[in-house]
């Protein structure tokens, strides 16, 4: 199954994360830009992540002495450019041929975290020589086999893998029906997970979900972090009684997200979740917070409303597809520009100030920002 995709490798031009999407359906195979693109359902959960950051607001602060302001942070011991972190996407070929490699060398080239997905098109080693040493986490969808599980979980350690992701949110998947309408199926393998999903390529998300282990329990939380003896993060809480059960079966983080509105639809923005899940959470773990951040602003708000690391998705994907690592390294640096020009605006220094800023509730509801209008995927 030969599949023709970008091969793009170069500087793109685009002024926000929002132009990259409507760019990257021009050179991203119909199919594909579904699959990335879209949300289960309504797409309600998809857009409310979006919405839901007007929730709260930033009152600008001046007369504060601040000049250049600093967003790196020092996380894990590793000095990271900003809290703004690659997280896992699957099967990244589908974006450009040189798949995850390349978002790799551009998430090192940026100086930050990459995680890769247990359904990533490309395998652990080149993603690691990609990395060059930068910090490498690995997202885990489990087999229904322990002995599978224990071998991936030895190639992650051999890679040197800091960080094992379990993502628990995916135990089926959401409803996907742009993908059903586009008769969609992967047409790139994983073999990462070729022990329990041999030729990945050919097959359905669905059925790729239900490969994986379903009934995902604490107990899998515990077996990961006793075997590997890696911190183990759980990826999917967005609630104070999830947050429980992931720290007493001894998670090292948590990760809140709505998986990008592609699972549950219906649900909850991640970022009208983040404020339960940081007092639950009550400072005794590091929070990882994704689902929607497509502004320096975003960034601002979930640092100040309890995270400390923010993911964003889809974006480098587009920045993938339209300029390979090079394209990739842009996304990253044009959130951040935004973040340093909140940050100046809004008084705040260091990442530091911006975690310990009080945002303002806005009572009014708001309205989709009209950048952020849906595409027709199908
Ligand atoms: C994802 N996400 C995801 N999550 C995960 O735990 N394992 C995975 O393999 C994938 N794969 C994946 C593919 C695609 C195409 C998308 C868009 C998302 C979810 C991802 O880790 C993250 O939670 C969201 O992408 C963050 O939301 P935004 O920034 O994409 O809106
Ligand atoms: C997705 C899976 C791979 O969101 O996590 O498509």
């Amino acid at each position: 199954m030969t599949f023709n995709t970008s091969t793009a490798e170069g500087p793109i031009t685009f002024y926000n994360l929002y132009d990259l999407e409507k760019m990257a359906q021009h050179v991203i195979p119909k199919g594909a830009f579904g699959y990335i693109a879209s949300g289960a359902g309504d797409t309600f959960t998809l857009y409310e992540n979006i919405r839901a950051f007007n929730h709260k607001l930033i009152v600008p602060e001046t007369l504060r002495g601040v000049e250049n302001p600093d967003t790196s942070t020092v996380f894990d011991g590793d000095k990271l450019t900003s809290p703004i972190i690659m997280p896992p996407v699957a099967a990244q070929k589908l974006a450009n041929v040189q798949g995850e490699v390349a978002c790799a060398k551009g998430v090192s080239d940026y100086g930050t975290i990459y995680t890769t997905s247990s359904y990533a098109s490309a395998d652990l080693p080149e993603i690691s020589q990609a990395l060059n040493g930068s910090p490498h986490w690995f997202q885990f969808y489990m087999s229904k086999d322990d002995g599978i599980n224990r071998n991936i979980m030895d190639r992650v350690k051999a890679e040197g893998c800091k960080a094992i992701v379990l993502t628990t949110d995916a135990t089926v998947g959401g409803n996907r029906e742009t993908d059903a309408r586009n008769g969609y199926v992967f047409p790139v393998g994983m073999p990462i997970v070729e022990e329990y999903l041999p030729q990945g390529a050919g097959k359905s998300m669905d059925f790729i979900y239900k490969s994986a282990k379903q009934a995902l329990s604490p107990r899998d939380v515990e077996f990961i972090a006793e075997y590997s003896g890696l911190p183990v993060y759980v990826k999917g809480p967005q609630c104070k009684e999830d947050v429980k059960l992931a720290l007493d079966a001894g998670a090292s983080g948590i990760w809140v997200t709505n998986h990008a509105g592609r699972q549950l639809d219906g649900g909850p923005a991640t970022f009208d979740s983040l404020q339960e899940v940081a007092e639950a959470v009550d400072k005794r773990v590091p929070i990882v917070f994704d689902s929607g951040v497509r502004r320096g602003q975003h960034v601002f708000k979930a640092l100040a409303s309890g995270a400390d690391l923010v993911a964003v998705g889809r974006p480098v994907i587009y920045g993938l597809a339209l300029g390979g690592s090079v394209g990739v390294r842009q996304v990253f640096d044009k959130l951040t520009d935004e973040l340093k020009m909140v940050m100046q605006l809004a008084g705040k220094q260091t990442i530091e100030d911006v975690k310990n800023t009080t945002l303002r509730h806005n009572p009014y509801p708001s309205p989709l920002p009209s950048e952020a209008a849906p595409l027709k995927l199908y």
